[in-house]
């Protein structure tokens, strides 16, 4: 059967972060409610001429240097902090990144969950014609109200896939296991800039659908919880992951102990513990920041749970290939971090500030942005984005 899946992957995001003693001393929060508690240690904020199309192009910009941009005959971008009700933000992306013509480019969203519906379709598509390629894009800036429970799960970042036959890093396994229920908590109408949430109920609904995801993909499959040596959860923040994790592995018959479950989860959460929530982009963070933190994944199985509020949920799993380090982004993405500097309180304050303007009237920003990409203006209500000068 031809192998299909993850040939490139590398993620993006902003320069700048806010720590979260920072959040808890200006709110009067133990700060151990963030550290413990949810598992989170800072919130990465993008700047004014950042957003989810400059942080996505950034993101792919680092795998289409190692691909054959030719072959890429589809462009999914996926996001739930979108520029345009209409337009698909692939399609500024693709002019940024100056891709092939003959290419279909389109938005998909279901919240968090849209990138792993993509990473399936992807592979429909290039079984169907593997000499071609799919480049998946997914973006997003998590904003919640100042004051509210949600303040300290923001975040904002990107991550870009390449999807083909024979692929490099991650062989994805045809079986599937999805949960789809309509829960009402936590949905962003079009008029909101922040979305209203139950948070509560959010999480309760995020670890009975990895429950029944799971549940699903063994009756989809002979796969058992102890075949799969580490996972990759969509990261609202780290500390539900492992909640949700030692439910799955019960449900699994797991025999497996609480600190070899642990062990199979904290390489996963590195990155998102520094970035915060990005929607999205979460899942497929978590999986990079298991190839750069892990020693050796040749050949073994990874399992991906995917959540989107809505709500749907998805478990799959694939296998690493051999020789998979030689394509890898470690060290740009190590070298993104250590370029990262902090931000005052009061700057964050000024920053959620722009993020709930609405950018209607023509205007022009100035370079903030430490990537290779900006939204540069508005201009006749259209945005204008280009590449940063050096
Ligand atoms: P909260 O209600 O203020 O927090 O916000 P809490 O009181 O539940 O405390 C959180 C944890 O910290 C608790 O642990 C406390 O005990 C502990 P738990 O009982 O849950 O194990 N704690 C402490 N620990 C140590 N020292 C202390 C201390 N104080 C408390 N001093 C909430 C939490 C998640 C509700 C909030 O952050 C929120 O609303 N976030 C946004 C919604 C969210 O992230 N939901 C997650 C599931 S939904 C999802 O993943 C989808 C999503 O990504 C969106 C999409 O799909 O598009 C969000």
């Amino acid at each position: 059967m031809l192998k299909v899946g993850i040939d490139l992957i590398s993620f993006y995001t902003s320069s700048q972060y806010l720590d979260l003693n920072s959040l808890a001393e200006a709110r009067g929060i133990d700060p151990q409610k963030f550290s413990v508690g949810i598992g989170q240690k800072q919130m990465c904020i993008a700047t004014t001429d950042e957003d989810p199309i400059t942080m996505g192009a950034n993101a792919a910009a680092k795998i289409l240097a190692d691909c054959d941009k030719s072959s890429i005959q589809t462009v999914l971008f996926c996001t739930e902090s979108s520029v345009d009700q209409s337009k698909a933000g692939g399609i500024f992306i693709h002019k940024l990144l100056d891709l092939p013509s003959n290419c279909r480019v389109v938005e998909l969203k279901q919240a968090c969950h849209s990138a792993t519906s993509a990473v399936q379709l992807a592979c429909g598509l290039v079984t169907r014609h593997p000499e071609k390629s799919v480049l998946i894009i997914a973006s997003d800036i998590a904003h919640y109200d100042l004051n509210s429970p949600g303040e300290s799960t923001q975040g904002c970042g990107a991550v870009a896939l390449l999807i083909k036959a024979d692929p490099r890093i991650l062989v994805v396994e045809p079986a599937t296991g999805c949960y789809t229920i309509d829960s009402v908590d936590f949905w962003r109408p079009n008029y909101s800039k922040t979305p209203i949430v139950i948070g509560k109920k959010s999480t309760l609904t995020y670890i009975k659908s990895a429950k029944e995801c799971w549940k699903n993909l063994t009756e989809e499959s002979n796969i058992s919880f102890d075949e799969i040596s580490a996972f990759c959860y969509h990261l609202p923040f780290s500390k539900i992951a492992e909640k949700a994790h030692t439910k799955v592995a019960k449900v699994g018959k797991s025999l497996k102990s609480d600190d070899e479950l642990r062990s199979q989860l904290e390489p996963s959460l590195r990155y998102n513990q520094k970035i915060g929530n990005s929607y999205t982009a979460s899942t497929y963070i978590s999986f990079c920041s298991l190839l750069d933190n892990s020693l050796d994944l040749t050949n073994q199985k990874i399992g991906f749970f995917a959540f989107g509020s809505g709500s749907v949920g998805e478990f799959y799993y694939g296998t690493i290939v051999e020789g998979y380090k030689n394509v890898l982004k470690t060290k740009e993405h190590q070298a993104m971090f250590e370029a990262q500097t902090e931000i005052s309180f009061e700057t964050y304050l000024e920053l959620h500030e722009f993020r709930h303007k609405e950018l209607s009237e023509d205007c022009e920003f100035s370079q903030n942005t430490k990537g290779l990409f900006r939204l540069a203006a508005i201009k006749d209500q259209h945005r204008v984005y280009a590449k940063c000068e050096k």
